[in-house]
């Protein structure tokens, strides 16, 4: 079976109604969004922190898988697919999908500060103060905020390097190491971009869908369908 490797970025959720960090002016209550998602702001101001991602996980559990979340679950059929997202939504998983890689973390979860395996789920979207790990301490966002290590790139780098077939929707291409996926690929992967916006990074051999993540995937989907079971 071929490997089909899916790379998203918050351009797939767009249209679900979750604005992209970098098309909007990236602010949020007059903070800058990279100065709320970092430790330091979780160990300054830790009301700040939750009460950020709060009202980030209320609007996930509102909004629904678009149909390019849905498009992608049609590829499971003939090829071994899976999904690396920079996004901490769960739309892939409620769309379908079954193997993802989270670069970021996810939204729905959180973990203990001291061991960032020990991880809780959310009940409902609120996250408190008094939710408490093993040893009494608050519980962090399951989030890689900005400036950590990101756990999740070396499982990421794997299916990238076995990847027959690559797909890239939505995503500004800037923040590393996510960015430098895609130059894992073998020679002679076939890679798809989609984006309604060309990103600013050097995309000599790959082809440019210049759409959409709702229009791009299903295009894109359906010549793969097409090309590869012919
Ligand atoms: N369909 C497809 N792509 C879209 C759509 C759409 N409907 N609308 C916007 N886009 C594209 C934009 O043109 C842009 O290229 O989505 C991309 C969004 O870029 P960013 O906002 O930079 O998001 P992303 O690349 O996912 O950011 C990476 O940065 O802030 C951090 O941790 C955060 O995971 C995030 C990471």
């Amino acid at each position: 079976m071929k490997k089909i490797v899916v790379l998203t970025g918050a351009g797939i959720s767009a249209e679900s109604g979750i604005s992209t960090f970098r098309d909007s002016d990236g602010l949020w209550e007059n903070h800058r969004v990279e100065d709320v998602a970092n430790f330091d702001s979780w160990e300054k101001n830790p009301d700040l922190v939750r009460q950020f991602y709060n009202e980030r996980r209320k609007q996930v559990l509102e909004v629904q898988p678009n149909e390019a979340h849905k498009q992608l679950t049609r590829l499971e059929n003939d090829f071994d697919v899976t999904i690396i997202t920079q996004n901490i939504d769960n739309l892939h998983e409620r769309a379908g999908s079954k193997k993802i890689i989270h670069l970021h973390g996810e939204i729905t979860k959180a973990c203990s500060v001291s061991d960032a395996n020990e991880i809780y789920d959310i009940q409902g979207y609120e996250l408190k103060a008094s939710d408490i790990d093993k040893n009494g301490q608050a519980l962090r966002p399951f989030i890689v905020f900005f400036g950590e290590a990101v756990p999740m790139i070396e499982p990421a780098i794997k299916v990238c390097e076995q990847a027959d077939i690559l797909i890239i929707i939505g995503t500004s291409l800037v923040v590393y190491p996510a960015s430098g996926l895609m130059h894992y690929c073998k020679k002679g992967c076939k890679k798809y971009l989609v984006d309604p916006k060309r990103p600013n990074a050097d995309l000599s051999g790959i082809t440019f869908v210049q759409e959409k993540a709702s229009v791009g995937v299903k295009k894109v989907v359906e010549e793969i369908l097409a090309k590869e079971l012919e």
